[in-house]
């Protein structure tokens, strides 16, 4: 199998916008219509509905490790460029899916799920970092940002420099993808895990 044939199952194994399939699914309504209409699990969690929201981060993060499992396992002899180039290819089709006309997630799940597949010590250091903020500061487009840009310091860190080149080159789109939220945060306005203002984000 080409490099090119995993890049195109990983575009459109991240393009499952599996958000907006599970509230749909569950009776939980639309998900664009809901809070800041995000097809992410922080969104899904704004319907009430925890479970769904769990199912939607592990479904989410799952796309972004499998296409780079899959890139493993079929084009070994590209290593760490084919890993990071099929994982890439799911975020960015979770970021701009075609079924939904190319207007997708901002991409934080799949590239922990990624990161994660990627080299697993890159993967705890974004969750801690997202987790830890989250948990500190109950905001998490914040978590989610600063998780991200956690991922490719780490790669460097953990000897991975191909790795951290892709990741940093995500970390951008994530952070591009939060641009709203960033307003938000920079007003002041951005709801905080649990509070009631969110749903009206
Ligand atoms: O992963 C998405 C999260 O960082 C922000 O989601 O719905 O608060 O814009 P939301």
């Amino acid at each position: 199998m080409t490099i090119f044939l995993l890049i195109a199952l990983g575009y459109l194994l991240g393009s499952i916008p599996f958000g907006v399939i599970l509230t749909r699914l569950f009776g939980a309504g639309d998900l664009r219509q809901i809070g800041s209409g995000n097809i992410g699990a922080t969104n899904v969690l704004r319907t009430g509905r925890k479970g769904l929201a769990a199912a939607t981060l592990i479904l989410d993060g799952a796309k972004g490790a499998v296409a780079v499992l899959l890139a493993r396992q079929f084009v070994p002899e590209l290593a760490e460029p084919g890993a990071m180039l099929a994982g890439a290819a799911a975020m960015i089709g979770h970021c701009y899916p075609v079924w939904l006309k190319f207007r997708g997630g901002k991409g934080v799940a799949t590239l922990l799920g990624l990161s994660f597949a990627l080299a697993w010590p890159i993967g705890l250091v974004f969750a801690a970092v997202w987790l830890g903020t989250v948990l500190l500061l109950r905001i998490s487009s914040l978590g989610g940002m600063v998780g991200a840009v956690s991922a490719p310091v780490a790669a460097l860190a953990f000897g991975y420099p191909a790795y951290a080149l892709g990741l940093a080159g995500l970390a951008v789109i994530v952070l591009w993808r939060h641009r709203e939220n960033i307003a938000r945060l920079r007003a002041g306005t951005e709801p905080r895990v649990g509070s009631k203002k969110q749903d009206s984000a």
